[in-house]
């Protein structure tokens, strides 16, 4: 079983591909959905909130975990690693790779959060596994909001413009791939590649999702269950979660107190 955790919603993107390729894998879920985002924090809150949801999975028994949260990923993956007594696997190298696949001038810009671009964690991945290419990073703090509350439809106004403000370096850079280095930002794709439509985007949510899979094998079906919890009311989570996943999830997403969970892994 893995767990696998993000700061909201945005965790769902590496659920949604886990699932589709791997159906037998057993899955907990959390979204820490009471102090989102992670992004705009400093790094010592979000290792101590990274250390808690990596406490809590472990006290659901996983035998792996994958942080399917960019801001996580850049931020505190290797202090995770330190003290994980399972596996522990972050969207930044999947991702990377995708990107040094895709590209073909070069040229790969990253969307993520504040907390992510600052860390440079993408473009050092990058320079190391294709030393002549060159990254563009952005930060994009209101994406998170926007997704969180519910405006990912392709014709929401405020989110195209949010994408056109956020976007343009991107455009001007020249890039021909742009990695969604955020997990939430793949619930606003089609609006980013209406704003960049001759780029490729690369979903750090899924490409992780895929190295899991490589990792520990494909499970075939029978489908198994996924839970579900979060750190508030479930009712957003639930209404947005059963919109991007396909299926209802009423009554499937369980809150849990999160600051319960020690500080220490484990405990
Ligand atoms: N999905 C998280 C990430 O990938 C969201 C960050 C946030 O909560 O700000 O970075």
């Amino acid at each position: 079983m893995i767990g696998i955790f993000d700061s909201g919603l945005g965790g769902l993107t590496a659920v949604k591909e886990l699932h589709t390729l791997s159906p037998g894998e057993e899955i907990v879920y959390f979204g820490d959905t009471g102090r989102v985002p992670y992004g705009t924090r400093s790094e010592s809150t979000i290792v101590k909130y990274a250390k808690q949801d990596t406490a809590f999975l472990l006290s659901q028994g996983v035998d792996a975990i994958l942080i399917a949260c960019g801001t996580v990923s850049t931020t505190a993956l290797s202090t995770l690693k330190q003290i994980c007594p399972v596996p522990i696997i972050g969207v930044v190298e999947p991702a990377a790779e995708a990107a040094v696949r895709a590209t073909r001038n070069g040229r790969i810009a990253i969307i993520g959060t504040s907390a992510t671009v600052r860390s440079h964690a993408f473009d050092r991945e990058i320079a190391r596994l294709a030393p002549n290419s060159s990254t563009l990073s952005v930060a994009c703090p209101l994406f998170v909001p926007l997704v969180e509350n519910g405006f990912t439809a392709p014709d929401c106004d405020i989110t195209r413009l949010t994408c056109e403000h956020y976007l343009a370096p991107i455009r001007d850079f020249g890039a021909d791939t742009l990695i969604l280095g955020c997990t939430h930002y793949p619930l606003i794709a089609e609006t980013i590649a209406r704003v960049l439509p001759e780029v490729t985007l690369i979903s750090a949510g899924a490409e992780a999702a895929r190295r899991v899979v490589a990792l520990r094998g494909i499970k075939p079906s029978p489908s198994s269950e996924i839970r579900y919890y979060v750190s508030d009311d479930p009712t957003l989570f639930t209404a947005s979660a059963s919109l991007f996943l396909g299926h209802d999830l009423a009554g499937q997403v369980e809150k849990i107190d999160i600051e319960r969970y020690g500080y220490g892994i484990g405990t």
